[in-house]
């Protein structure tokens, strides 16, 4: 995700501003820029480089001035625009003295684009983040001082922000606000920063400040003051940071792991932003695929690896579901060597968090070959696999360090959800009343998740008693069934113990012969549909002596007479749930995993990104 940092009344502007970009890499980007500002001049240099874009825009700097006293950088995670130099931050207004950064996503750009454009404002890049700088000119133009015309600019915007705005005419000022992104403030003797994430400013700053949503501040060399967008004053709270570097990029938490769990409403939050136009249409503006070619889509066939199969196992659920779609869902690596049948509109899904893993990327070439339309879902702009394919929704969870994948995995699902609720659209199998609930409900899973996160006490306590246990078995139906297959591959890697799912109703065919005491049956025990078949695939477990944990809704009173622990999530569409469930699955390898001292951001033999057959 982008990284912004500022900083006013520098002696040192340029050096300030590389480092803090440099220690923003960590998260992920593919472009850099920074601009320079002192009374009545701008400076600005940008370089596109992927991950070395601040190296490179450190050459390009060899000649900026030393004497500049502010300025604003930006590391790029590209979402509207290629990342290419003419899309990387900082943007400047038509006159170029106004100069923003910004991470998030401004929702409403087109519009906003369009009536700028009408008034005669000249645009030179295709991101939604440029709408801004061109507003900020205009009210600054009717003689508003910087931080009420960025005020007002930001009332007239949707969407998420941690922004930084400039103006060479009052350059000792950084306006700064946040919505959704983070954002944090720092003061030292004599100068005051910004930065989307402490580690930019760890070694400059002395005091931090966290800006919360809808409040912007004004920075000076002095210090700052800060409003809400409503215009009332807040005080920001101060953040008690006794933080090394290391423990600053994991934003506090003790691994990337646990930070990664953390950050899953954001993460569908991100993936869900821009998604629908006021009048109901779902849209990707990444898609390069048209409406007629969507709607000539006969058959789906998704391909992915390992956690991104799983999400692509619940798309089937839901393509089918609202798009009436016919759905296959392959293994990457099996779907190339058993000659597949691609036959006119098949459409081919490749799912992936790094959108380079070879086995989806061979499978989607070999689809290709045969004649199919491809979609990539890719967590990495222009990723080899996005590059590739005919079309591309971007997941927009962040960098992924942690090599077991968990936020992807929920963003997955959300954009796969999306794009299933688009073909709906398209062939009529949904109303529009129905496709408006159905995201209104999407929209509302980063806050259910949010409370399933808030519960990993109880979790951490079901697990601190079963550390002896060495069987698992992960039982689900429909959506749960791939919620339980992702569960079991969290334990597996996390933990290095045996853990295998099934399809709850696949019990009686033979695993239950492995049921005995000892072993623990985790349950994912949501969907009230099937409710009563799930509890007697319990109470079959039960009878043999199994442990049985049960992933439950708040609302079930029934789950406590046949499990040994429930692991409560709120109630949610039984399409959602997947997003939900999955919490307390991640929270509970992850309590083992400590539990037993393993390396829970680096499992033994396992690499993030499989570039080999
Ligand atoms: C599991 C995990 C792997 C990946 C798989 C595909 O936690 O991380 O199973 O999901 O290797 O990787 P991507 O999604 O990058 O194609």
């Amino acid at each position: 995700m982008c990284g912004i940092i500022g900083v006013v009344g520098s002696s040192n502007t340029l050096g300030t501003l590389l480092e803090g970009l440099e220690r923003l890499e960590y998260r992920g980007y593919d472009s850099a820029g920074i601009a320079l500002v002192r009374h009545g001049h701008t400076w600005r240099a940008r370089a596109a480089s992927g991950t070395e874009s601040v190296a490179a825009l450190r050459s390009e700097c060899a000649s900026a001035p030393a004497d500049y006293p502010s300025g604003i950088g930006h590391t790029r995670w590209a979402t509207h625009g290629a990342p290419e130099a003419v899309n990387a931050h900082p943007h400047l207004d038509c006159s170029g003295q106004v100069a923003i950064i910004h991470n998030g996503i401004i929702e409403n750009h087109v519009e906003l684009r369009a009536e700028l454009v009408e008034r005669g404002h000249t645009f030179t890049s295709v991101t939604d983040s440029e709408v801004v700088a061109h507003l900020i000119e205009e009210l600054r133009a009717q003689g508003l001082d910087l931080l009420e015309a960025a005020r007002q600019a930001l009332l007239r915007v949707r969407g998420a922000f941690a922004l930084a705005v400039m103006d060479c005419r009052e350059p000792d000022v950084i306006v700064a606000a946040r919505r959704i992104s983070p954002l944090v403030v720092g003061t030292a003797d004599g100068a005051t920063y910004l930065a989307s994430d402490v580690p930019a400013i760890l070694d400059r700053a002395q005091s931090f400040y966290a800006v919360n949503d809808d409040e912007i501040v004004r920075l000076t060399p002095a210090g700052f003051m800060a409003i809400g967008l409503d215009g009332a004053p807040v005080r920001l709270r101060q953040l008690h940071i006794d933080w090394d570097l290391e423990t600053a990029e994991k934003g506090g938490f003790d691994d990337f792991m646990s930070k990664e769990i953390s950050e899953q409403p954001d993460a569908v939050r991100a993936t869900l932003l821009d998604r629908r136009r006021a009048d109901g249409t779902i849209v990707f503006d990444e898609l390069r695929m048209s409406d007629d070619e969507l709607r000539e889509v006969k058959r789906v066939v998704l391909v992915a690896c390992g956690t991104s199969h799983h999400a692509a196992q619940v798309a089937k659920y839901a393509i089918e579901r609202w798009a009436r779609l016919s759905v296959d869902v392959d293994i990457a690596s099996e779907y190339r060597y058993r000659d597949p049948i691609v036959e006119i509109g098949t459409l081919v899904i490749g799912v992936s968090q790094s959108g380079e893993t070879i086995d989806t990327i061979q499978a989607t070439r070999e689809a290709q070959r045969r004649g199919a339309r491809v979609v990539a879902i890719s967590n990495v702009v222009d990723a080899s696999l996005a590059r590739e394919a005919d079309a591309v929704v971007y997941t927009r969870a962040g960098l992924e360090v942690s090599v077991a994948s968990t936020k992807a995995f929920v963003a997955q699902v959300a954009a796969l959800e999306l794009l299933a609720l688009r073909l709906a659209q398209l062939r009529g199998t949904l109303t529009p009343a129905q496709v408006d609930l159905h995201f209104a409900q999407l929209t509302s899973v980063p806050g259910h998740v949010a409370t399933a996160l808030a519960r990993e006490a109880d979790v951490k306590a079901v697990a601190a008693q079963l550390l002896d246990a060495h069987d698992y078995f992960f039982l689900g139906r429909h959506v749960g069934f791939p919620t339980a297959l992702e569960g079991a591959l969290k334990l597996k890697e996390l933990t290095y113990l045996h853990a295998e799912g099934y399809a709850a109703g696949e019990l009686k065919h033979g695993p239950l012969a492995l049921i005995e005491p000892g072993v623990i049956v985790v349950a994912v025990a949501t969907d009230p549909v099937m409710h009563e078949k799930i509890l007697s695939n319990l109470a079959e477990v039960k009878a043999r002596g199994a442990t049985v944990i049960a992933v439950a809704r708040d609302e079930d009173t029934v789950i406590d007479a046949v499990a040994d622990f429930v692991l409560r999530v709120p109630s949610v569409d039984a399409m959602m749930t997947p997003m939900v469930d999955i919490v307390p699955l991640q929270l509970f390898a992850y309590a083992v995993a400590r539990g037993l001292g393993r390396n829970v951001d680096r499992p033994r033999n396992l690499a993030k990104t499989v570039t080999v057959e």
